[in-house]
């Protein structure tokens, strides 16, 4: 209706996730880069449906097992599950949605701006993910599972150390990397759902929209589960985001120049921040 189109085909197909593949590619492009730095990007499976993996910490993720799982979980115990419930779904002609997870590692202290919204690192981020399509919450951290936690049970707490570098280390990284809009030094954490999709080989009732009169909902093709495949793509958004406030911060218009300007950067503030 807005763009004056009889054929929803117009809006229906520019609307599909294929969209998602030229993401992929220029995220490839930023992960090259930051990897020229350190950075590095995965993403995994939390849930699919109604089965909830249970993951190790963050360091702990074999991240190799987790490219080989079918379904890009890093809780080898559940894939079965998850890959039992997607074959469900199917069988049922229904769809499953998920909660992924993507962590970018060794990110330097300071991206993003304490001070202006359209810049905070979180804010970019979410902006981010929430773009793929289909995704219907983003979470920084463990921002999710902070309801039901009072304040001394969800700060990451600063606990002596001793180092050369820095005499103090986070006990934890629930916060997921970010305070006050800049990167703490920590992993980026971010999560997202992403919804059952909407084409089911089983159609819901629906209408015609010309006439009114009750009809099925049209069904030419559709994924029954699209959270693996979204990871691949948050991780590319992340990378996106993430090359972007890189750039910003650390400027150069050669890798050279720029890797000298985030080694006096560093000289300044040390390195990342290490977690226990
Ligand atoms: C990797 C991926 C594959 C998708 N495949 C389908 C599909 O086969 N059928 C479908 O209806 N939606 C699919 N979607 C979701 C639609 O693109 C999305 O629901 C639609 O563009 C409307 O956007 P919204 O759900 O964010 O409002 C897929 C999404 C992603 C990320």
């Amino acid at each position: 209706m807005k763009y004056g189109f009889h054929d929803v085909r117009n809006s229906l197909e520019r609307a599909s996730a294929r969209e998602t593949a030229a993401r992929v590619a220029a995220g490839a492009v930023a992960m090259k880069l930051l990897e020229e730095f350190g950075i590095k990007l995965h993403s995994h499976v939390l849930s699919i449906g109604r089965v909830k993996a249970n993951p190790p910490d963050q360091g702990a993720i074999d991240w190799d097992a987790v490219e080989e799982s079918p379904v890009h979980c890093a809780d080898s115990d559940v894939a079965d599950q998850m890959m039992a419930e997607v074959d469900a779904a199917r069988e049922a002609g229904d769809t499953v949605g998920g909660v992924v997870e993507v962590i970018a590692e060794g990110v330097p202290i300071g991206l993003g701006s304490h001070v202006h919204w359209d810049r905070k690192i979180d804010a970019k981020i979410s902006q981010a993910l929430m773009s793929i399509n289909a995704v219907k919450a983003v979470s920084i951290g463990e921002g999710w599972d902070l309801l039901d936690r009072w304040g001394s049970e969800f700060q990451d707490v600063i606990e002596p150390v001793t180092d050369p570098d820095r005499p103090w280390q986070r006990k934890t990284n629930r916060a997921g990397g970010t305070e006050g809009g800049m990167t703490s030094g920590t992993p980026l954490v971010a999560r997202f759902v992403i919804k059952p999709i909407a084409t089911l080989h089983n159609p819901l009732p629906s209408v015609d929209l010309d006439t009114g009169e009750p009809v099925q909902a049209h069904f030419e093709r559709s994924d029954v589960c699209q959270a693996p495949p979204a990871g691949v793509i948050g991780e590319a958004m992340m990378a996106l985001v993430l090359a972007d406030a890189f750039m910003e911060k650390f400027g150069g218009d050669s890798i050279p120049e720029t890797k000298r300007n985030f080694e006096g950067y560093q000289a300044t503030v040390g390195p990342r921040l290490r977690y226990s």
